[in-house]
């Protein structure tokens, strides 16, 4: 080629390079010439989050006036729509409001509380309930959920454990990423889709005394070990959205951390969605005592980040005066502003702002029900089963149905449920009576009418219509109202007289299978010993009866297993599996009634446990039984010695040695024995579910790169040390045969 060709060439393809520099991603474009059109009071509008109020003349004229970017709450469709045609119409730039709720678990279609969802430790299911609830809100336009709630929790006694994926990092960051997927689906502009929020961030789990709001002091490896990772596990994964939590964290509230908002989401994730406040929680950083007023909460919240305020009224009555006064600079406004509009880009609204009203949403439609139902199934954990009492079978004529939550539709759709109408709720009585009413005679007598009920009455009625059957099944647990959002209880016993009422109905001499539905794990010892079975629901949702029914009966199997550990008695918490060993761990249990009067200090064990409660939960994480029985083979890795750029591929057998086809979920734990930190006792790395027919076995095979065995260090960095691992293939936190290899 000649000189002059390859000049041409190489100016052609210099053209071409800088033209494409210059075209900028479309969005990005839309938003800055979106951007230089606006005033400040409109960038300041787009910043505000109200709760809706219907259609009232301030609502209108503030749309009107650009001065509200989100609404939550408001959930009938045609006032979304009215409200919607002003912001769109009659405000000066048009600028569409983005609708939100706290659609947690099922808009109108009930599943599961998160707690019960993670326990299916099923991605899928769980990506198909956020879906199906996205479809279902989505119709009544609203586009924006505040969920995934994905604080690790370790304190049964907070009531937001309920909305949690429970105790584990690992567990929560597979059921976050599945629910962020199944909200926002593949395209976040499809209709039917609808924006996630990762909340709330951060450390709001760790809560001190398990009371809610209260204070947390985390170290920032324990942060970014057991906190964040769930986090930024759904920041990888698209999360549209993050809300700030309302604790303070190591001496600063969440909404005023530079070091959560801006270091960690911003620059170390690169994260460009949207973060919201919490309801509130700018405006109180006052009553935290980290502002001096409004203002400066405003000052200090846009300093450290937040985009949006959600119902505080700081931005919206204090950030042009900090503008017009140099106190802050309009390009923090401007940041703020381009993710809330690169949000509203994403979900469509620009082009598509209303909702189609002409055809009503089915809501609660067969396959929705079916979806709710196999969630509930797949939730309930079988913690005892003596002399497989359960399934109930032909020679079970008449059964006794009692307790508080056997006819509680209301109770059983548990926290967090703003939509969903207890009237669609089918109980366990009335799924007893509806499928199984042929089978078997039903009585039932509620014993007590809700959980806190002190009622002798009504026990002695329940007693009397047990005496008449071959097994009592007692519905026990929480009302719904016991757990969530400021719901903190430091007695997670059973509520009321219900251990009463089982101490009577034991007097019968029938057989008890106690089935608990709750919002958090209750310190049920002495009830678990009453009874002769034992199944567990983190409130079910809209379909707990049938998929209590089932079970029951043995139509389904039970295969839910703990997403977080169940405690003999609360002194114990924070209990939890993946706890670090001590230099003195738990031998020679001397128990407290085992003490012989009078003896020396010396006698004792000098070991790790509480006298009155030993040194295990009474559930430990990952436990739950089925029907049938497995058996697991030898534990095989692809090597016993790995390099730090291998990956470890680990089988084993399982084999079904029962009479009923079920399903296992398998887990693999690791335990590295020597750091420069010292780890916990097991760790969770992965997991899979596996359905095996009787008398049949399958091989589950986890591919385990060495590079999720590096932790956190002082300097920041995750790490992997050399040294010797253990590694389990086990059915539960506290089973199975390790094996050892070695990293070199
Ligand atoms: C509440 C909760 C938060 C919820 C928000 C909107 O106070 O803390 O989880 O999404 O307000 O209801």
């Amino acid at each position: 080629m000649s000189r002059l060709k390859k000049i041409f060439v190489f100016l052609l393809f210099g053209c071409i390079f800088l033209s494409c520099k210059e075209v900028k991603d479309p969005t990005e474009k839309q938003i800055d010439d979106l951007l230089a059109k606006m005033t400040l009071e409109e960038k300041i509008g787009q910043m505000n989050q109200l709760n809706g109020t219907g259609i009232t003349s301030d609502m209108e004229d503030a749309i009107r006036n650009g001065e509200v970017g989100s609404i939550l709450n408001e959930v009938d469709v045609k006032t979304i729509n009215k409200l919607q045609k002003i912001a769109v119409e009659e405000s000066r730039l048009g600028i569409p409001i983005i609708f939100a709720r706290d659609v947690i678990h099922g808009y109108k279609t009930i599943f599961p509380i998160p707690l019960g969802q993670a326990a299916t430790w099923n991605p899928i299911l769980v990506e198909k309930g956020a879906q199906v609830a996205a479809q279902e809100a989505s119709s009544s336009g609203i586009r924006w959920t505040f969920a995934p709630m994905i604080d690790v929790c370790r304190d049964p006694r907070w009531g937001r454990i309920a909305e949690s994926l429970g105790e584990d990092t690992y567990l929560a960051s597979v059921m976050g990423v599945a629910m962020v997927k199944g909200f926002q689906g593949d395209d976040l502009s499809s209709p039917s889709a609808i924006a996630a929020c990762a909340k709330h961030f951060a450390g709001y789990g760790a809560s001190e005394a398990g009371k809610d709001y209260n204070t947390t002091w985390i170290p920032e490896l324990q942060l970014r070990e057991v906190f964040l990772p769930p986090f930024q596990a759904v920041s990888e994964a698209g999360v549209a959205t993050f809300m700030c939590s309302f604790n303070d964290i190591n001496g600063i509230p969440a909404s005023g951390s530079q070091f959560l908002n801006r270091t960690i989401l911003r620059d170390e994730w690169k994260y460009d969605g949207m973060l919201v406040s919490d309801w509130g929680s700018i405006e109180q950083m006052i009553s935290h005592g980290f502002c001096t007023d409004l203002s400066d909460a405003a000052q200090k919240a846009i300093s450290a980040g937040v985009d949006m305020d959600m119902e505080g009224y700081a931005y919206i009555k204090h950030l042009e005066e900090l503008v017009r006064n140099g106190t802050i600079k309009e390009s923090i406004i401007d940041d703020a502003v381009k993710n809330i509009l690169r949000l509203k880009i994403r979900l469509g609204l620009f082009e598509s702002p209303y909702t189609d009203e002409s055809v009503a949403y089915d809501f609660y439609r067969e396959s929705s029900l079916q979806a709710a139902k196999e969630a509930a199934i797949e939730s309930v954990i079988l913690l005892k089963n003596e002399r497989e009492i359960l399934p109930l079978d032909d020679n079970i004529k008449t059964i006794t149905v009692v307790g508080p939550l056997s006819d509680a539709p209301a109770d059983q759709l548990g926290t967090w449920c703003f939509d969903g109408e207890s009237e669609y709720a089918v109980t366990p009585l009335a799924a007893l009576r509806k499928y199984y009413g042929n089978r078997v005679k039903i009585l039932f007598e509620y014993g007590l009418e809700y959980s806190r009920e002190y009622n002798d009455e009504g026990i002695k009625k329940a007693v009397a219509k047990a005496c008449q059957s071959d097994v009592i099944l007692f519905f026990a647990g929480e009302e719904a109202i016991l757990s969530g959002e400021a719901r903190s209880r430091a007695d997670i016993s059973l509520p009321g007289q219900q251990t009463e009422m089982l101490k009577e109905l034991k007097k019968t001499g029938k057989p008890i299978v106690m089935i608990v539905m709750a919002g958090r794990p209750l310190t049920i010892e002495k009830e678990v010993a009453l009874s002769d079975a034992v199944l567990y629901a983190f409130h079910p949702g809209t379909m707990a009866g049938p998929a209590l029914a089932d079970l029951l009966f043995g139509k389904a199997v039970p295969s839910g297993k703990l997403p977080v550990t169940i405690p003999k008695m609360v002194g114990q918490v924070p209990i939890y599996y993946s706890h670090k060993n001590t230099g003195r761990p738990a031998s020679d249990i001397t128990m407290i009634d085992d003490i012989e009067p009078g003896v020396k200090q010396t006698s004792l064990g000098f070991t790790s446990y509480h006298l009155d409660a030993g040194d295990s939960p009474l559930f430990p994480f990952g436990y739950g039984l089925s029907y049938t029985t497995f058996k697991y083979g030898r534990t095989e890795l692809s090597s016993k010695t790995i390099g730090v750029n291998d990956e470890l591929v680990i089988t084993c057998e399982i084999k079904n040695v029962g009479k009923y086809a079920a399903s296992e979920i398998v887990q693999l734990y690791i335990r590295d024995m020597v750091g420069s930190l010292i780890r916990p006792v097991k760790e969770l790395k992965r997991f899979g579910k596996v359905t095996i027919e009787p008398n049949q076995s399958k091989k589950i095979t986890f591919h385990l790169p060495v590079s999720d065995l590096a932790f956190w260090h002082n300097d920041k960095e995750k790490k992997i040390e050399p040294g010797e691992f253990m590694l389990w293939i086990a059915p539960n936190s506290q089973s199975g045969e390790g094996v050892s290899f070695n990293l070199k």
